[in-house]
């Protein structure tokens, strides 16, 4: 871009020019979810998408709120709806059963009480589980509920025709499809609204006041269209690289249960229950060694408290504890996959001789 600083909201020529990348990238963006560029708002981010839905998107419905929503939603979700209860709103947060997905049946009754909004997300960011979008979008169209799913995961990792689909908002985050960090977008149907979440200029058609961020916007469009051109080869290369991950795993170490494996998932995900493991102290291990995994959602995983997500799916906290979480990108190689396995089996076995040596509160003291 060059020393390019004009306001996108300036009618002099530095301003077209900062509105002529705003339009490149609304345009690259609407290709990689399928919809129309004008149904595109720019943002920070997933969080400022699902906050404006959750505090303004229902506001305009006036009334007493009620919210439907699930357990395990992203903490964008989760404290949104924690805020939208201490403000007077009703949240009902559907449980999931143990392969991580909601009861249609138990949603249909809730949306026939007609809710101010159902938001639910796409896909889980631990475990990769996808929920009934397109039904879920179905039962909330039929009643005329606004439907709002989170898809800050499912982006760049399916093919979507957003446009096409049952679904009033959805939450966008460049980061999760190689854009870059900070930066994102809010889908909105034609026809709905919210009232925005800051106050101030009228960018983004008077749906988020305060200039957007030119370069991190430029650089989302570029992310969406490298991967809107090669969706299909980038769903392709991670389905493989994750099944032969799994399929390794399976193969080298025992005692091993892949959580949310009896779901549909998306192809870049593995979340591991190592039976008998630490997961904290195996993420530190193969940290050391170059390989990085998570407990539970990056958000949340300085707290040492077992994923809510996987005590939602019925798992125990010492299950939970001892779950771990790969995630792959197109940059990974089978190689690297191969040599992550090697470090994972044999780090597992170092951790579980150790602990069948030491009390388990030993083993949990074990934090970096
Ligand atoms: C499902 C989901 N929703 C929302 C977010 C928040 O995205 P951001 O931090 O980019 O606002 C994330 C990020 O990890 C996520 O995985």
């Amino acid at each position: 871009m060059g020393a390019e600083f004009g306001n996108p909201s300036s009618s002099h020529s530095g301003g077209a020019a900062a509105r002529g990348y705003l339009r490149a990238a609304r345009s690259d963006v609407a290709r990689l979810l399928g919809c129309a560029p004008e149904s595109l708002s720019f943002t920070s981010g997933a969080t400022e998408a699902n906050n404006t839905v959750i505090a303004g998107g229902t506001l305009v419905r006036g009334d007493r709120l009620r919210i439907v929503s699930s357990a395990v939603e992203h903490s964008s979700i989760l404290r949104a709806l924690e805020w939208a209860g201490s403000q007077g709103a009703e949240v009902v947060l559907l449980p999931v059963n143990r392969h991580g997905v909601i009861d249609l049946s138990a949603l249909r009754d809730v949306v026939a009480g007609a809710p101010s909004l159902v938001s639910i997300q796409w896909v889980n960011s631990e475990t990769g589980v996808m929920q009934p979008i397109s039904e879920i979008g179905r039962l909330c169209a039929d009643r005329a509920v606004p439907f709002h799913t989170d898809a800050a995961q499912a982006v760049g990792k399916l093919p979507l025709r957003l446009g096409e689909e049952p679904i009033d908002y959805a939450s966008v985050s460049a980061h999760k499809f190689h854009g870059p960090q900070g930066v994102g977008v809010l889908y909105m149907r034609p026809g709905r609204r919210v009232r925005p979440l800051l106050h101030g200029g009228a960018q983004e058609a008077g749906r988020r006041a305060g200039t957007e961020n030119v370069p991190g916007v430029a650089g989302m469009g570029v992310a969406a269209a490298l991967r809107a051109d090669g969706l299909s080869e980038a769903i392709c290369a991670l389905a493989a690289l994750r099944d032969r991950f799994e399929a390794a795993v399976r193969a080298s170490i025992r005692d091993v249960t892949v959580n949310g494996g009896g779901s549909p998932r998306v192809c870049n995900t593995s979340n591991l229950l190592l039976h008998g493991v630490d997961g904290q102290a195996l993420v530190a291990r193969l940290d050391q060694a170059g390989i990085q995994c998570s407990q539970t959602s990056a958000c949340v995983s300085h707290r040492p408290e077992p994923s809510y997500v996987l005590t939602s799916m019925g798992l125990d906290e010492t299950a939970a504890y001892s779950s771990v979480r790969f995630s792959f990108s197109t940059a990974n190689t089978a190689h690297e996959v191969d040599h992550a396995v090697n470090v994972l089996a044999a780090t597992v076995a170092q951790l579980r001789a150790q602990g069948r040596r030491l009390a388990p509160n030993r083993i949990m003291a074990e934090v970096p």
